[in-house]
């Protein structure tokens, strides 16, 4: 069906290497192209819209280093930004007035936070925001979705969505049942579900953490009421209500889906976006909560590179280029075209498929749907996405390796990018 055009060799050849010298090859699962079949390319270069590959192929990018290049690749702002800071030094290992402006900047935007810690990743982040759960409430009970992913610390790595889904991986061994034994599942989007884990654990659970909007299991958009449902019941629970916004924060909107939604949680984890492509991940929210993470009090958490001026800098840039009238416009018009045409081209050529967006993040199912929850993803045909995500990326177009990830646009996609991958799944969609 599908002309191999695609030229790969060196590719092949850094990632045979490479096998020998890291486990799969890769630095993290989800970059092996384990459940579409093929390998890796290996990149060499990125900028905005665009990167490239080793063997020189030019593909137009819908994973944006996993959400991070919200604001296009290497974007020259961030880039003069950062080469200023660099000058300085990389770490100081001291306070920094540039974690004061990334601070000041997230509390602005972001509704639930009155303070802020800064940290190197998300997973960092909701391991610290799980702590501080427990530390405030007193409680050791947490509920989290089926399918959700909150980055692989071992009390979330229960049902959990991303590289576990795409995988195909039953809960890691290595994790102690003790640990993960006071980690209580629903599926996303239930509400009753929820409410009988809190009657069926009373004065146990700490909170409930979740991502507002679902993209570790491919995109799913939470239903009218449910995170309303989520804040009522939590509160007359005495329960915490946690978004996990690593990768909705200053993404589907610049305050994240708590903006988006009007719901305000207690506490928020943020990630890639807010680091502008370098490691920072973040958990903020309300101040008499907050006051407890040392040195203000008792609940410790720390990191050597936590707040350092490299990330601070990219963050505060990035932020700042979002923050400008329009972006969030612009984000959900590219990315609407986007997601309007491929379900029209796909539902063209017989293909049973629902998919949406919201604002620069999006997905597309191969099933008649709707897709509620993780159950609900499985259910598409995981086959026809592989065929595809060849297919496209033979058309010189890079999307995740995964049925179970959300696709990213960024304010360097152009209308020019948006047809030319709709003719690029035209080609491949109708040969499939
Ligand atoms: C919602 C969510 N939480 C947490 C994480 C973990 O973040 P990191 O990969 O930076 O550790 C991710 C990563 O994809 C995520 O999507």
């Amino acid at each position: 069906m599908l002309t191999d055009t695609l030229n790969t060799t060196k590719s092949e050849d850094i990632f045979a290497a490479a096998q020998k010298l890291m486990p799969g090859g890769v630095s993290s699962p989800v970059r092996a192209f384990k459940s579409v079949g093929g390998q890796p390319i290996v990149f060499d270069r990125v900028k905005g819209s665009q990167v490239w590959d080793v063997d020189g192929n030019q593909y137009t990018d819908y994973v944006g280093t996993w959400g991070p290049a919200i604001c296009g690749h290497a974007h020259p702002e961030v880039l003069s930004a950062l080469k200023e800071a660099l000058e300085k030094g990389t770490s100081f290992g001291a306070p920094c007035a540039l974690e004061n402006v990334l601070a000041e900047m997230v509390i602005e935007a972001v509704p639930s936070v009155e303070m802020v810690r800064f940290v190197n990743s998300g997973t960092e982040a909701c391991m610290a925001v799980l702590r501080l759960m427990r530390a405030f409430t007193g409680r050791e009970k947490l509920i989290k979705f089926e399918g959700c992913y909150h980055g692989h610390a071992d009390m979330f790595l229960v049902k959990a969505g991303s590289g576990v889904a795409t995988l195909g991986l039953p809960d890691s061994p290595g994790v102690p049942k003790a640990v993960t034994s006071s980690t209580l599942t629903a599926p996303y989007n239930d509400l009753q579900a929820v409410q009988e884990l809190f009657a069926a654990n009373p004065g146990e659970i700490a909170g409930v953490i979740l991502e507002p909007v679902v993209g570790n299991s491919g995109f799913i958009a939470p239903d009218a009421g449910f995170l309303a449902g989520l804040r009522e019941i939590t509160k007359d629970e005495g329960a915490l209500l946690v978004f996990d916004e690593v990768m909705t924060g200053f993404r589907i909107a610049y305050g994240g889906a708590q903006e988006k939604f009007g719901i305000t949680p207690d506490l928020t984890t943020l990630g890639k976006v807010i680091g502008g492509g370098l490691p920072v991940g973040a958990y903020g929210g309300r101040r008499d909560i907050m006051s407890m993470v040392a040195p203000a009090g008792p609940m410790y958490q720390a990191g050597t590179l936590s707040g350092n001026p490299l990330a601070m800098t990219a963050g505060i840039k990035t932020l700042e280029l979002l923050g400008r009238p329009g972006s969030y416009e612009q984000l959900d018009k590219i990315t609407g075209k986007l997601i309007t045409g491929l379900l029209q081209v796909a539902k063209d050529n017989g293909h049973a498929v629902c998919g949406g967006h919201i604002s620069g993040m999006f997905g597309l199912f191969f099933t008649e749907g709707p897709v509620h929850n993780y159950e609900d993803a499985k259910a598409a045909d995981a086959q026809k996405f592989a065929k595809y995500h060849r297919g496209m990326l033979e058309q010189g177009i890079y999307l995740a390796p995964s049925a179970f990830e959300a696709g990213f646009t960024s304010l360097a996609h152009t209308e020019e990018d948006i047809d030319r991958t709709l003719k690029a799944a035209q080609v491949v969609l109708s040969s499939m």
